[in-house]
């Protein structure tokens, strides 16, 4: 049944569909029982579908136990011209160049704040967070501090995002020299708060192992909650005769997201969120048998349902 309702909606232009998708929910979710099972608060809606942070409230519904908003920059930002929202229904992929498009930290903290009071205390959000494209690269830490001093009193977690590869250089902040400075800066807002939120690092699908290593050491020294891996790999899509750059998800990151987990598990013992690739129940319980301690999925939905991640609660469950 999905199936055909997906064939008519692929019809309509990717990034339109996904704007249909928060009415649809609205009107769908009021039917849902509540879906509940222990495996539901290790299962998280990945980066980049909520940016605005928009249907937070509509999320436990849908089976999700937690979700991570965003990228959020300080300044709100348009991103990139359109078409920047691609799907591969062959390969089960989808292939994005956003540019971080979000309303700035100001406005989306507001509604974060207005959510966490419908949203069941269980429920966790973390805020994925990013830099405007024109800050320089030089002054990066201070945007990911502003963004989240922001969300001080709301975010249930922190993600420095530092692996989209739709902001310019902005994978280049993943070398250590870059990324320590950002996460002390953010730390440092974390400790003027009242809470101690966690902080976690999103990394690229294509670091190779040394340089996995180096990053998973030198953050070890700095009181990180976890990693991210991964965010989408990076490629060239052809539409109209015209190459567009961005990032793919979906199933061609299946193995390469399960190889980084992998790795950096014989790396580390801090947690580490799995993303990428995950569109079936055997391959999320690849990843928990990979030793990921939650999971993130975004294309899984999309190719998969709306009642997937229902799906997926009640099995890993069982
Ligand atoms: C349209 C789209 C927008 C995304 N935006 C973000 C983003 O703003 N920040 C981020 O860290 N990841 C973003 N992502 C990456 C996802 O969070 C995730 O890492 C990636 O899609 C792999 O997971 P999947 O295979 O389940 O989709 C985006 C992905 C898509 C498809």
């Amino acid at each position: 049944m999905w199936f055909l309702i997906r064939s008519i909606l692929f019809l309509l232009p990717a990034e339109l569909t996904h704007q249909l998708s928060h009415p649809f929910m609205r009107i769908i979710a009021p039917f849902l029982t509540p879906v509940s099972g222990s495996a539901k608060a290790k299962v998280g809606l990945a980066a980049g579908f909520d940016k605005n942070a928009e249907i937070l409230t509509l999320l436990p519904k849908f089976g999700f136990g937690f979700a991570e908003i965003g990228t959020v920059t300080p300044k709100p930002q348009g991103g990139n011209d359109k078409p920047r929202l691609f799907r591969d229904p062959k390969r089960n992929a989808l292939f994005n160049r956003m540019g971080f498009n979000n309303l700035g930290s100001g406005i989306i903290s507001e509604r974060v704040r207005r959510a966490k009071k419908l949203l069941p205390p269980d429920f966790l959000v973390g805020v994925n967070l990013g830099k405007n494209k024109i800050t320089p690269d030089t002054e990066a830490a201070s945007d990911y501090a502003k963004v989240a001093e922001s969300f001080i009193d709301c975010a249930d977690y922190f993600v420095i995002n530092v692996s989209s590869p739709n902001t310019p250089g902005l994978r280049s902040l993943q070398k250590p020299e870059f990324l320590i400075p950002i996460v002390r800066a953010v730390q440092e807002k974390i400790q003027k708060g009242a809470r101690s939120i966690p902080l976690y690092v999103k990394l690229a699908p294509e670091l190779d192992e040394s340089s996995l290593q180096e990053i998973v050491l030198a953050l070890e020294g700095e009181n990180i909650a976890g990693l991210v891996l991964t965010n989408t790999q990076s490629g060239i899509y052809i539409y109209r005769g015209k190459e567009y750059s961005g990032g793919y998800s979906g199933s061609p990151l299946t193995e390469i997201a399960l190889q980084r987990l992998k790795e950096a598990r014989k790396l580390t013992s801090l947690p580490i969120m799995s993303v990428g690739g995950i569109m079936t129940v055997r391959d999320a319980a690849d990843r928990f048998n990979a030793g990921a301690t939650q999971i993130q999925i975004y294309s899984g939905w999309i190719y998969g349902g709306p009642f997937f991640i229902r799906k997926l609660v009640r099995s890993l469950s069982k």
